[in-house]
């Protein structure tokens, strides 16, 4: 396995043209389906993960860039956001090993999501992999590198885990994979990779419907759930549990197996969970509406024996999971029985996409 990628840092004094310009990007959140729960070094993942890229939850960036003295400006949705810009800031200090022509850099961001701040959607892994594509086009562009695609989205994954973890996954199309695996061939814990032809293809058309069973902002941060993991007295088990996991989901996903889809994508959402109140201090962050949905929906597939299940974010709201050929069933499911315990009735529609884009 590639223990380390150096890349050349990148001086001023490197660019083959004035570093001025504007640029933007299209990055879509994702959903893990084997979760990453744990970390350590430099944002270096515990376990290997996969996830599916989402379509409609992504982040708008447009950045204009020009010589200055390495000033961030950020704004979202359209107002100045300085905690958003202490953030970028920061992320960009800590890079300065990678990219350090951008202490030589002033940037202007402005920044969007097309999903609802109370929509409960982690918006780090599409804000940072949107920050990251367009970090690496300032480099295409100017520094007359990463001209190959697959380099240029090998970068982009790589600088979007160092931004936040799950974000590496964003950039490509259908299903990203990040995290060493002795079964998964060019696996690496430093970026991402695109597996999406090494699976069937009823996963490409693969719908997502979030039911929002709480709006309000969670109680624990990712990033403090990620440190608690370092004294779960589960740890190694999980860790093993996420290995077994993927290379059982990969080998179900590359057979078109959903019953075996559907018993891994749920045990890792509940694992999720349980590592969270096995944490000390342990903590909750279903609501008692995420778990009157679990069981909805597990009696409606005892009953039905459609291929529906669910997994779980970092939070209390259900992201449904199931196949194109069934959406006419699931959505009158979802209108009769499950819209009731929503907050507000809320859900969001959405389906495997086709990863970032260039605007
Ligand atoms: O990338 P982070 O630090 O926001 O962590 C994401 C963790 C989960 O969303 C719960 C799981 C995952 O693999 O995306």
């Amino acid at each position: 396995m590639e223990k380390k990628l150096e890349y050349k840092a990148l001086e001023l004094a490197d660019a083959k043209s004035a570093v001025a310009g504007e640029i933007s990007w299209q990055s879509p959140s994702n959903i893990a389906l084997v979760k990453y729960w744990g970390k350590y070094g430099r944002q270096l993942p515990s376990n290997p993960s996969v996830s599916f890229t989402l379509k409609n939850a992504h982040t708008k960036m447009r950045m204009k860039y020009k010589e200055g003295s390495g000033q961030v400006i950020l704004f979202f949705e359209g107002e100045r956001n300085t905690s958003f810009e202490a953030r970028i800031a920061k992320f960009i200090d800590s890079i300065k090993d990678v990219y350090p022509f951008l202490q030589a850099i002033d940037l202007e961001i402005h920044s969007s999501n097309s999903f609802p701040h109370s929509a409960g959607i982690a918006s780090s892994a599409s804000a940072m992999s949107a920050l990251c594509l367009c970090l690496c086009s300032i480099e295409r562009n100017h520094f007359a590198s990463l001209t190959e695609q697959a380099d240029f989205l090998k970068k982009s994954s790589y600088l979007s885990r160092l931004a936040s973890g799950s974000a590496c996954r964003s950039v490509y199309p259908k299903l990203g994979q990040w995290g060493y695996h002795e079964a998964i061939v060019s696996s690496t814990d430093l970026y991402a990779i695109d597996v999406s032809e090494r699976v069937d293809r009823i996963f490409h058309s693969f719908k997502n419907s979030i039911l929002i069973a709480s709006a309000k902002e969670k109680s624990v941060s990712s990033s403090a759930g990620h440190q608690l993991m370092e004294n779960n007295p589960f740890a190694e088990v999980r860790f093993k549990q996420a290995n077994k996991n993927l290379a059982d989901l990969m080998q179900a996903m590359k057979t078109g197996d959903l019953n075996e889809f559907i018993r891994i994508v749920e045990e890792e959402a509940l694992t999720l969970h349980a590592l969270m109140m096995t944490s000390n201090p342990s903590y909750i962050l279903m609501k008692a509406n995420s778990l009157v949905l679990i069981e909805k929906v597990r009696a409606f597939r005892g009953q039905t024996k459609l291929p529906l299940c669910f997994t779980l974010d970092a939070g209390p709201n259900l992201h449904l999971l199931y196949p194109a050929s069934i959406q006419e069933e699931v959505q009158v499911f979802i209108q009769s029985e499950l819209k009731q315990h929503c907050e507000n009735g809320m859900i969001i529609e959405d389906e495997v996409g086709e990863g970032a884009s260039l605007l």
